[in-house]
């Protein structure tokens, strides 16, 4: 059953959503050569606290961790460690916020300092893909016209649509109904209406689709080692269009700023 929310519960997503940005600024500014990621995690789990907030992710089904970072070949559900940035990384960093019971998710692929050519257009390809995405998140589409924007903009550039990891309804809970595949036909599954709040989320590879599993049974990376990237939004569904609660009011990344 997909929860349609109520305009209030969208504003309290919204004010969830803010806390998240302002989180991924942060750790945008922090993430140079040789911080841990054990301190990225620990940097975002006080501030959101401070916010008034909760790390939606800390004790959810056991995981951990207030952040899932995912460096370079890995593409979800990373477990903060030891491992220190170092130029050239793409690091995934993976963030929901619990704010007066209401659940904001976000992600964002930073690179460290200079990246590859390669890496750059992975990037910008899987922003592209999002934005796509949620372009369709409008009443009267399907869930699966989502997916089907996704996998054109990340196929078309060469790269592709990891398939078992899909994005996701969110709001009184992490994970609702529906399920949001990055790939498929168009028009099918259930009707998009408004209220309805959805996490969008290209994972996407520069080699090949399938993943691995790691024995810490949580991070999961591409079997061919290629570079992973991971964008995500939460996204209201309204009859102005889709309204994205999880928005920048200006570049997450340090360096992009004018
Ligand atoms: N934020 C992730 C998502 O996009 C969920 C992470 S679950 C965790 O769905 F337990 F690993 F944090
Ligand atoms: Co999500």
């Amino acid at each position: 059953m997909i929860i349609r929310k109520s305009q209030a519960e969208i504003e309290g997503m919204a004010r969830a959503g803010e806390i998240v940005v302002d989180t991924l600024a942060i750790i945008g500014d922090e993430l140079r050569p040789g911080i841990s990621m054990i301190d990225l995690d620990r940097l975002a789990e006080e501030y959101i606290r401070e916010r008034g907030g909760v790390p939606t992710s800390k004790g959810y089904r056991g995981y951990p961790a207030t952040l899932c970072i995912s460096p370079n070949a890995m593409i979800v559900h990373g477990i903060p460690t030891e491992y220190r940035a170092k130029e050239g990384d793409v690091i995934s960093v993976d963030i929901g916020v619990t704010l007066d019971g209401l659940v904001a998710d976000s992600a964002y692929t930073f690179g460290v300092g200079e990246i590859s050519a390669d890496a750059e257009r992975l990037l910008d390809v899987c922003q592209e893909a999002l934005a796509a995405g949620i372009e369709q998140a409008r009443v009267g589409r399907h869930v699966s016209d989502i997916g089907h924007a996704v996998q054109t903009v990340v196929e078309g550039a060469g790269f592709s649509v990891v398939r078992s990891l899909v994005g996701h309804g969110v709001g009184r809970a992490y994970h609702e109904d529906p399920q949001i595949p990055n790939f498929g036909a168009p028009a099918r599954g259930p009707e998009l209406l408004p209220g309805m709040t959805l996490a969008i989320e290209p994972m996407i590879n520069a080699g090949g689709p399938d993943v691995v599993m790691h024995a810490d049974e949580w991070s999961i990376s591409s079997a061919d080692g290629s570079l992973s990237a991971h964008f995500e939004h939460t996204v209201a569904v309204t009859e102005d269009g889709p309204r994205v609660l999880t928005a920048a009011k200006r570049p997450v990344q340090a360096g992009l700023l004018p």
